[in-house]
């Protein structure tokens, strides 16, 4: 039998704008919400030139969002209303939102908890020599007050019997993700995406994934026995999300 929330059915990908599939979710109903949101890194341009040379960054039109602050004040905004009271928010950013998210966030009534960054141990090289190379992406982790899942017999059991520190070393999603398509900016399912869900959620909790691109966290929701629930606006990334849950046990 279909399981409901609200109106919408669990464990599927909804082909909507997040702040439009947000609004159908109940009060109080998610247990984590785990976001990978665009950055608006396309709205700076496609290039960046030095020494005479054109770098390429990225550039997606998904990414590309002119009020950016509206947008990501909305979706959090919802965020709060949907989860249940302790439940966590869990998103991703760079240099270019992180700052930004984490005052809405906090403006909004959030409690940080803490700031995970993903060290990645096979970054791209900086080819502008300008900077050094960009190495590490932030997850905050936010709760609606108190009484947050943090499951600590499973950050001992990655650390040899000690509690982790808030680093997860961890390199670029490896090909054997990828099989059943390229999605530009996928995230490392095993090692990153799993020890997120396993930290913050049990089985049965319901996940909320406002933007699935191609499926690594509702993949890895599913994979943990967690409901889930998604929203993508570009169907070809839920062809690609739909396949790897069909797959899910191959990649
Ligand atoms: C950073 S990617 C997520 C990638 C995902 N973590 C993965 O591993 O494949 C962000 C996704 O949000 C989608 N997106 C952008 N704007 C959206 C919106 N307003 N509503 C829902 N999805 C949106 C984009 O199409 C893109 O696939």
């Amino acid at each position: 039998m279909k399981k409901l929330l609200g109106s919408l059915e669990l464990n599927r990908i909804y082909q909507l704008d997040v702040n439009i599939g947000m609004k159908l979710i109940p009060d109080n109903s998610i247990s984590l919400i785990l976001a990978d949101p665009p950055y608006n890194i396309g709205k700076k341009g496609s290039y960046l030139e030095a020494n005479n040379k054109k770098f390429r960054t990225v550039k997606e039109d998904w990414d590309t969002i002119d009020d950016f602050e509206s947008f990501t004040y909305s979706w959090l905004e919802e965020s709060y209303r949907v989860l249940k009271p302790g439940g966590s928010l869990l998103t991703y950013g760079t240099k270019h939102n992180i700052y930004m998210t984490g005052w809405f966030i906090e403006k909004i009534g959030f409690q940080i908890r803490t700031e995970y960054t993903w060290y990645k141990t096979n970054a791209a090289p900086c080819w502008t020599g300008r900077n050094p190379t960009e190495s590490t992406e932030n997850i905050i982790w936010a709760s609606k007050g108190n009484g947050w899942t943090y499951n600590l017999n499973y950050a001992k059991s990655l650390n040899d019997g000690k509690n982790i520190r808030n680093v997860i070393m961890k390199s670029l999603t490896p090909p054997r993700e990828k099989k059943q398509g390229k999605h530009p900016t996928q995230k490392p399912l095993e090692g990153l995406t799993d020890i997120l869900l396993n930290l913050h959620t049990n089985e049965g909790d319901i996940v909320l994934v406002p933007f699935c691109g191609s499926g690594t966290e509702v993949v890895g929701a599913e994979l943990l026995r967690r409901q889930w629930i998604s929203f993508e606006t570009n169907p070809e990334y839920i062809v690609i999300a739909n396949k790897r849950l069909d797959n899910l046990y191959i990649a």
